[in-house]
């Protein structure tokens, strides 16, 4: 499929391989990004000072040199411990605050994080620190720096339905502030259909839903996501490849896929970038987007994500305003907004 023609119209050497500077001015949107996975290793040890504990690490060096991942449960095993500094509304608060600075930074002009409440209430923290220290970054972030933003809260999926639904029994009082539900943490043996009613339920709420699907776990999870638990974006997806009936139905359906390079390389769902299949799958019609996931664990925020795609995969600059227009169009913004991003995007690349 080629990409849509007014790119070409307004951008000049659209074949050049896309730079740094021309990445970061493109109005971008990210749409896959855990909260807790942004907790950056320096913030991490001024929390912990805070809040009087100790951490299983002598130094910041020392954390980095821990997040050596094999797979994805390597990794949450040492994401959940992380999240233990995280005790008061501030510290929500400081972390959110920290994620929308680096938004500024890369040219993020909207974002839909991400966050986990059972991580938190499980540890004996309220929900309503959770959410009041998130959502009044979240409002500074649109008032003091023009990010506007969508809550997504996440169910983990390693804990039972009945958890999902007091999860989600517990955030009614915020409902008006999310956007939308989603489900994460061990994707293996934990299918999207075990949390069909959650998800019905949250429907019901008047939520969007998303799921991460197709990660580690078969294509099949991903078919389950959009048919059962009725999706409007799968997070990951890429196993999708595995699937030609469900690659069609990907493009016919235009379903979005908010995929994280740089942890699919990290947890070894690839073993290099250059193996990466995002923009095979972009030439072929599906609807991808670029997203960093955990920028704290994973080596690097949206905009290194970017590079990478430019850095192993030749990434053109169509190829990269194509992918930077499909996270703007897949938010759950207003029409309206997005509308309005679309002539930032021709403006842009006009004089890019
Ligand atoms: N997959 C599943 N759960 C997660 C992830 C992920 O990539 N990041 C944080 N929680
Ligand atoms: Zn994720």
């Amino acid at each position: 499929m080629n990409a849509p023609a007014w790119i070409d119209q307004h951008l000049k050497n659209p074949d050049a391989i896309a730079d740094e500077a021309f990445l970061r001015g493109l109005p971008k949107a990210e749409l896959h990004l855990h909260l807790e996975g942004a907790l950056e290793p320096e913030l991490m040890f001024a929390l912990a000072q805070r809040n009087g504990i100790e951490l299983p690490f002598a130094s910041v060096d020392a954390v980095r040199e821990a997040y050596d991942f094999h797979n994805l449960q390597s990794f949450l095993d040492i994401y959940y411990r992380c999240a233990d500094v995280l005790r008061t509304e501030q510290d929500f608060y400081d972390l959110t605050w920290s994620y929308l600075l680096q938004c500024q930074r890369q040219g993020v002009v909207h974002t839909e994080p991400f966050f986990d409440p059972q991580t938190h209430t499980d540890r004996g923290i309220d929900i309503d620190v959770v959410f009041t220290g998130i959502l009044r970054a979240l409002r500074d972030g649109e008032q003091q720096l023009g990010i506007s933003s969508g809550l997504i809260l996440c169910f983990l999926r390693h804990l039972s339905e009945e958890a999902a639904l007091a999860t989600l029994d517990a955030a009614k009082p915020y409902v008006n502030d999310l956007v939308a539900v989603g489900l994460d943490s061990s994707e293996v043996g934990h299918p999207p259909l075990k949390f069909e009613q959650a998800f019905a339920q949250a429907r019901e709420l008047g939520l969007k839903a998303v799921a991460h699907a197709g990660e580690e776990g078969p294509a099949q999870y991903i078919w389950d996501a959009m048919d059962g638990l009725k999706v409007e974006r799968v997070d990951h997806g890429v196993r999708c490849t595995d699937d030609p009936e469900l690659i069609k139905n990907l493009i016919k359906t235009q379903m979005p896929l908010t995929v994280c390079p740089l942890s699919n390389t990290r947890l070894k769902v690839y073993q290099h970038m250059s193996e990466h299949p995002i923009l095979t799958l972009l030439e072929q019609g599906v609807r991808v987007t670029v997203n960093s996931d955990d920028p704290a664990f994973f080596g690097g925020d949206v905009m290194q994500n970017y590079l990478a795609l430019a850095e192993h995969l030749t990434m053109t600059r169509r190829q990269a305003a194509w992918l930077a227009d499909h996270s703007l169009t897949s938010s759950f913004a207003s029409d309206a907004q997005i509308a309005a991003w679309r002539q930032q995007m021709i403006d842009y690349l006009a004089q890019a």
